[in-house]
């Protein structure tokens, strides 16, 4: 069974994410800081839950970052680690001129630095295995087309995820040479706790501009973390995949 570890599955697109790699087979560890009650019903889950595992683990907190790879490893037993999906992720609006110093350094810490110390843990594991075992591996970050579109209001949002993306390109060449491939999945807005704070009329300015006509769900994003974490997408590396409606082509 392929083990995948996807941090921040506790709400929004990580607890799509991992309850859909559990309906696909996959064995799903996921961090967080507090545990939600979806995190306690898919452990109760019938069918799931001897699947699946969640430890709290604050990313960008490189000693519990370890901690939490370790212990998820561990619980996989001989089944390793066959993908990572860098999921966790923080946003905070603001104009730059007023915005506090210490919420750009919270935003990088957790996007940028828990993205690169996640993948440090778990590029160790995957690199340690035998090749015939697992085959490779595969690393997902989730970055943002904010990353290379930008957006009024939240530039340390977008620098992390521009970061986000050069981290994917250059750990692709990297690992390459040990089949584990590197991707960013860049989406659009998605509906979720993160844009709530978008107005209704920021909204429906963004539909108005997708050329598809609508926000992406998580089902959409998911869609692309499956085919990343697929045999049939072993070829690819080092690539950014924007999905948008449509919105910044
Ligand atoms: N929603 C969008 O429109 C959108 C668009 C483009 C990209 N994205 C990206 O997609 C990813 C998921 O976003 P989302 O909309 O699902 O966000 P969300 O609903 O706010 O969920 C974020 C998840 O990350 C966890 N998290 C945050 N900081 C963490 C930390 N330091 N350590 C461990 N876990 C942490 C949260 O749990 P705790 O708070 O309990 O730790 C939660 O499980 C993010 O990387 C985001 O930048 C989102």
């Amino acid at each position: 069974m392929r083990h995948v570890i996807v941090t921040g599955g506790s709400r929004g697109l990580g607890a799509v994410m991992i309850e859909g790699l559990l309906a696909d087979g996959y064995r799903v560890s996921t961090c967080s800081r507090k545990k939600t009650d979806n995190i306690a019903r898919l452990e109760a889950h019938p069918e799931y839950g001897p699947y699946f595992f969640w430890q709290a683990c604050e990313v960008g907190e490189a000693d519990q970052v370890d901690a939490f790879v370790e212990a998820a490893v561990a619980w996989a037993g001989d089944d390793g680690l066959w993908g990572l999906v860098n999921n966790a992720g923080v946003a905070q609006a603001g104009i730059l001129a007023s915005f506090p110093n210490v919420e750009s350094e919270r935003i990088i810490k957790i996007n940028l630095l828990g993205t690169i110390q996640m993948a440090r843990a778990a590029s160790k594991v995957m690199l340690a295995q035998k090749p015939s075992e697992n085959q490779g591996g595969r690393i997902i970050n989730i970055s943002s087309i904010i990353g290379t579109r930008g957006y009024n209001g939240l530039s340390a949002y977008s620098a992390s995820k521009a970061g986000v993306d050069g981290f994917s390109r250059a750990l692709a060449r990297e690992l390459g040479r040990r089949q584990i491939t590197v991707n960013s999945v860049a989406p659009g807005y998605v509906a979720t706790e993160m844009s709530s704070t978008l107005s209704p009329s920021q909204l429906k300015q963004i539909v108005g501009r997708t050329p598809l006509g609508r926000l992406a769900d998580e089902d959409d994003i998911l869609n692309a973390v499956r085919f990343f974490l697929s045999d049939g997408a072993r070829m690819i590396t080092g690539q950014t995949l924007i999905i948008d409606g449509g919105i910044s082509t």
